[in-house]
């Protein structure tokens, strides 16, 4: 088991910032997710880490030991590629026991781990055959399983499920986080699917633009994105993000208005806050339809398509010049054309500044219950 540390680590390519000053630090037998959209990083930065490409600057430690300068070899790090290369005139029993067969492990010890790997990712039935004459998932859990036969510090993955379909995808998942339970070793994984993030990681990276936005546990990062972008990037679908202006009523009480609603929230302003432009942040799964003549703090429009997840429902709704999202358990009383009434829970919204998209996090003062805001 490794810990892995980033200091300062940037990339360039000619003018492209491809990562930007990214620092960080896995905890002992770490499951490390590096989470977000196409071009924002990822794979650059885990190949950094491999010791595939070097950093423009910043240093690499792996426990503790500076690697900057060692090529992949010294690192003792495994690497599964977006790419998956395996070698074409071999099968897949050699192609799995190769790494290890260069590294004179004996012969039974070799085999002994070829089948338990073998087994764990249902490769059994595929041993004698070779690579153009797999499927691309099964090629994929060939290229997954060949970096499990070895015992490395730490394992690197760029995106190792995306040609997996729904079902297998799912399972491989559920092995690989009891493979990690097993092994006690480190995994940096690479995604843009943040239902891998949310079911496999310890620790989150969200990366964009080559910085990292947020670093947490997956329930923080969804439970207290740290910006506008975090929170519309994690959750399928992702945070409604309605533009609302924060003021006070006459009681000095903070309300939240947007469009068509005043939402009244669960505390009074420190200090006077002035009108403050934000994007309030409502999770699809926080709206409630409700009956027209419900009192509270609600949205109103007109539902435009609602889809069925099986176990669940979404809705999508036209607010005035806005969509919005709800989901909930199926039937989720909504139907096309409707006028829909959303509940709003005041204490389950998000605030995020417009201008800097930022989260808005409460600082309650300490003389009195009051509270100030913050970004
Ligand atoms: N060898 C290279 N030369 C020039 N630019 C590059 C090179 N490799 C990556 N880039 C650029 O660096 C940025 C980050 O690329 P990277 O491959 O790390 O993204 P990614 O997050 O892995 O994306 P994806 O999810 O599509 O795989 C992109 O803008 C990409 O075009
Ligand atoms: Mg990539």
């Amino acid at each position: 088991m490794a810990t892995i540390q980033l200091q300062g680590v940037s990339r360039r390519f000619g003018e492209t910032a491809a990562v930007s000053d990214v620092s960080l630090e896995t905890d002992r037998n770490e499951f490390l997710v590096l989470l977000g959209p196409s071009g924002c990083g990822k794979t650059t930065l885990l190949r950094m880490i491999a010791g595939l490409l070097p950093p423009s600057e910043g240093r690499i430690l792996v426990d503790g030991k500076d690697v900057t300068a060692l090529p992949p070899r010294e690192r003792d790090l495994a690497m599964v590629f977006q790419n998956y290369a395996l070698y074409p005139h071999l099968t897949v029993d050699r192609n799995l026991g190769f790494g290890l067969s260069v590294r004179r492990i004996p012969k039974e010890e070799l085999r002994r781990r070829v089948n338990e790997v073998a087994e764990l990712l249902d490769l059994g039935p595929l041993l004698r055959r070779r690579p153009k004459e797999l499927s691309g998932g099964q090629r994929q859990r060939v290229a997954l399983g060949r970096a499990m036969v070895r015992d490395p510090k730490a394992f690197l993955m760029d995106e190792p499920l995306s040609n997996l379909d729904a079902k297998l995808r799912s399972s491989t998942r559920t092995r690989l986080i009891s493979l990690h339970r097993r092994l006690d070793t480190t995994f940096v994984y690479v995604t843009h699917d943040q239902i891998d993030a949310m079911t496999m990681a310890t620790k989150v990276a969200v990366l964009n633009g080559g910085r990292i936005e947020q670093l947490g546990t997956p329930v923080e990062i969804y439970d207290e994105p740290a910006s506008a972008f975090v929170a519309g990037f994690m959750g399928a679908p992702p945070m409604n993000l309605i533009p609302a202006e924060l003021g006070t009523d006459a009681d000095a009480r903070l309300v939240l208005r947007a469009p068509g609603v005043e939402i009244p929230l669960p505390r009074t302003a420190g200090r006077d806050p002035g009108v403050r432009e934000v994007l309030l942040g409502i999770r699809p799964e926080h709206l409630t339809p409700v009956a027209a003549d419900h009192t509270g703090p609600a949205l109103r429009g007109r539902v435009d398509i609602v889809e069925n997840l099986g176990s669940e429902e979404i809705a999508d709704c036209e607010i005035g010049d806005l969509r919005v999202s709800v989901r909930g358990a199926r039937p989720i009383g909504l139907n096309p054309g409707d006028t829909a009434t959303l509940a709003v829970r005041p204490d389950l919204v998000h605030l995020f500044s417009r201008q800097s998209g930022r989260r808005l996090e409460w600082l309650p003062e300490p003389e009195n219950a009051d509270s100030v805001l913050v970004s």
